[in-house]
């Protein structure tokens, strides 16, 4: 890792641990002139291809244009001035490098542990006629091909400046074939994969919901036309933020593709004073020329140890077992132990009480806000239930949703105006329910203390973070009409420091996030918590698609995954208990039906599973995946987990529907090492290289729903 500068051709080379990403000052522009394999250090940068023929701004290829002189694609930026005009010029000052990752102010963002690990540039501009400063800042760490970029505004003169738009990045390529890879879904059909060419007009995808939501996630990727899991280049972008976001790709006419993430635009607009500035959220950009796989190994490693943080972030997580499913909203004290003995003669380590413990919170109408133990429910308190749990060997977890406020509920009669609303408007209910407004430090206070005296008083271990509605009619009572436009921002802000207070006080306790399931998945939510519940969609069949759509980007210890009842809550569908178990174990483990209601042989069967995922999780967990079949390509799924020192590796192979008269199944596996011997528990020993050039094959038997996990390991008991 280094960053090469040449001062007199104003080149900027920062080099990763297998990337190379170059700038260049060209009329004080700061010009983008390539990105990719890396390149050697020693000045063969002069007259690079990337540098444009005319030099009109239309055809240069920048790092954070602007709007208004010449540049008719889409603008990084764009600020309106006292005088109501909307054009800047940011012309370079300077650099400045940095040992290791400054920190995001009050947002989250990817870290370096010790100044050795990474390096930043910070680049600034400036448009002397407003006193705007723009500082672009760009981290590269050293065993890592990503590159972390946001953008710092400034206001260094003496008028009110608004930002009406202030993007984090900014890229134009050379690349107007390469088509786009993204997630989109809906509630229970998250992080459906999509791949088309990027097209004239470009891709766009984004949220307005306040969140970052289920239909899109905050990524994007351009992939080489044919690259695939093993091979081609992939360009990734991924947003460390979890509300209203946009990611585009937009090819010009010059047959160039600009790349921008921000913070969406829409409805965005916010007023800087003299002196203060905005700090952008990070969008994390990586380049992998050994297709989506070699991306999606390149994000997990990064998000997994230098997102999450925590004392659970390098531990194993605990298996557990989540009552929601098993009671909905109907449950005593005595059922919800009689599940956690159960769990308990399984081998399962956690009890979570999810929602309807609090309040009159007999169904989803009321009581978010009052965060006060139903006594009818729950006649010991929750401190009296976590000691009957914690006696039966269980850890005890529960279900909190801060963010949010019944119409009935205490907190709501109190306090009416603390929730998001537009004065004289309709206050629109979604699952009954209003979003609070944390842009406010009072709620926050409110929200927090209440939180904090149950952390303090009952032995709570983990927590599950809920968030159940999108944002509408966005304001604040608390905020002046000309600073309305920065709610959805100062919101998330908000929901960030209540995050950052309670996760930094209790750091004993393991979060997981959770927004109607994957409604906010986001690397936002992952600096604080190191968990999300994936999907509320636990059938098996419909779980291959969302887990492996999902681990795209994000790693298997952070992709919630529950075994649940028969038929299927969410689609009716009956599969067996192993495949369930099958496609549960590729993610972060847990049980969420009613455990007292198993068959013996049922039992057995969970034990097994339970036993099991004990000696694989840390393969899963912090091992390195690779995809080998896809379920949006066919009947069939299959995935490996493979560890770091290749010594010992996972199969997941999945078939959802039998076929006739078929011949063995042959899979050749990945991330071997060629030159080893492996012991392929059920098969035989076999070397590395046949197994992934031949493969290793198997007959899939009649029936519907096959699932296989088979273990590797290194048979000479070596590791490494
Ligand atoms: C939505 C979550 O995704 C579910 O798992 C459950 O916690 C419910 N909320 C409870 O209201």
């Amino acid at each position: 890792m280094a960053i090469h500068i040449d001062e007199r051709a104003g080149l900027f080379h920062l080099q990763g641990k297998d990337v190379s990403y170059v700038m260049q000052v060209v009329d004080g522009y700061p010009v983008h002139l390539y990105w990719g394999k890396k390149l050697r250090a020693d000045g063969n940068l002069q007259d690079m291809p990337g540098l444009p023929k005319h030099r009109n701004l239309d055809q240069m290829p920048q790092e954070y244009p602007q709007y208004g002189s010449g540049d008719f694609r889409s603008p990084a930026y764009q600020v309106q001035l006292e005088d109501g005009s909307r054009i800047t010029e940011l012309v370079y000052q300077g650099y400045r490098i940095i040992p290791g990752k400054p920190r995001l102010e009050g947002l989250p963002a990817t870290y370096a542990e010790a100044d050795d690990e990474a390096e930043t540039l910070e680049i600034t501009l400036a448009d002397a006629y407003s006193g705007l400063r723009v500082t672009l800042l760009y981290t590269v760490f050293k065993d890592s091909n990503a590159i972390a970029r946001s953008a710092r505004l400034i206001n260094s003169g003496s008028g009110q400046l608004k930002l009406l738009r202030a993007l984090s990045m900014s890229v134009d390529m050379d690349i107007p074939d390469y088509e786009a890879v993204y997630l989109a879904g809906a509630w229970g059909r998250e992080a459906h994969l999509q791949r088309r060419p990027i097209g004239p007009g470009g891709t766009r995808i984004e949220s307005r919901r306040g969140m970052s939501g289920h239909q899109l996630n905050p990524f994007l990727a351009l992939a080489e036309p044919g690259a695939d899991e093993d091979r081609g280049e992939v360009y990734g972008f991924s947003f460390v933020y979890s509300g209203n976001f946009l990611a585009q790709a937009e090819v010009d006419s010059m047959r160039k593709v600009r790349v921008q993430v921000g913070i969406n635009p829409f409805d965005f607009c916010w007023l800087l004073m003299p002196g203060e500035s905005f700090q952008t959220p990070e969008t994390v950009m990586v380049y992998s020329d050994n297709g989506l796989g070699g991306m999606s190994r390149t994000y997990h490693k990064l998000y997994r140890t230098r997102l999450c943080r925590g004392v659970y972030r390098d531990q194993v997580r605990p298996i557990l077992v989540n009552n929601w499913e098993a009671t909905y909203f109907q449950f005593t004290a005595g059922k919800l132990v009689s599940i956690a003995k159960a769990g308990a003669e399984l081998g399962i380590e956690l009890f979570v009480l999810d929602d309807g413990w609090f309040g009159k919170r007999n169904d989803d109408t009321t009581s978010l806000g009052d965060w006060v133990v139903n006594r009818d429910k729950l006649p010991d308190g929750l401190e009296g239930l976590a000691e009957r749990i914690n006696r039966l060997g269980l850890k005890f977890g529960i279900w909190v949703e801060p963010e949010m406020v019944s119409p009935d509920s205490d907190l709501y009669r109190a306090h009416p105006d603390w929730c998001l609303h537009v004065e004289g408007r309709r206050r629109t209910l979604a699952r009954t329910q209003l979003v609070l407004d944390m842009s406010r430090p009072d709620v926050r206070e409110h929200i927090y203390g209440m939180l904090s005296a149950i952390f303090r008083s009952v032995p709570v271990a983990y927590v599950k973070w809920d968030m159940n509605r999108s944002l509408t009619e966005i304001g604040s009572a608390a905020a002046p009409p000309e600073r309305q436009g920065e709610i959805a921002h100062r919101h998330m802000l908000g929901v960030y420091e209540l995050m950052e207070r309670l996760t930094g006080e209790f750091p004993h306790i393991l979060f997981e996030s959770c927004s109607s399931g994957g409604g906010r998945f986001d690397p936002g939510m992952l600096y604080y918590m190191p968990q999300t519940w994936t999907s509320d969609n636990t059938d098996a069949v419909e779980r291959l698609k969302i887990q492996y759509g999902t681990s795209l980007v994000y790693p298997a210890s952070a992709i919630g995954a529950h075994v649940s009842a028969v038929p299927n809550h969410q689609v009716g569908r009956v599969t067996p208990l192993k495949m369930r178990g099958d496609v549960a174990m590729s993610g972060n483990f847990g049980y969420e039906l009613d455990l007292t209601k198993f068959t013996d042989e049922e039992k057995e069967e969970v034990k097994r599973q339970v036993a099991l995922y004990k000696s694989i999780r840390p393969i899963v967990q912090q091992g390195e995946l690779y995809r080998l079949l896809s379920p949006f390509e066919g009947n069939e799924t299959a995935w490996m987990f493979v560890t770091e020192d290749r010594s010992e590796a996972l199969l997941f192979y999945f078939k959802v529907l039998a076929e006739p008269h078929m011949p063995k199944k042959r899979l050749r596996l990945k991330g071997l090492d060629p030159q080893r011997d492996y012991a392929v528990e059920g098969f035989g020993t076999f070397g590395g290289d046949r197994l992934m050039h031949a493969g290793l094959a198997f007959q899939v038997p009649p029936g519907d729903h096959f699932s296989l996990v088979v273990r590797l390991r290194d048979a000479a008991g070596g590791k490494g």
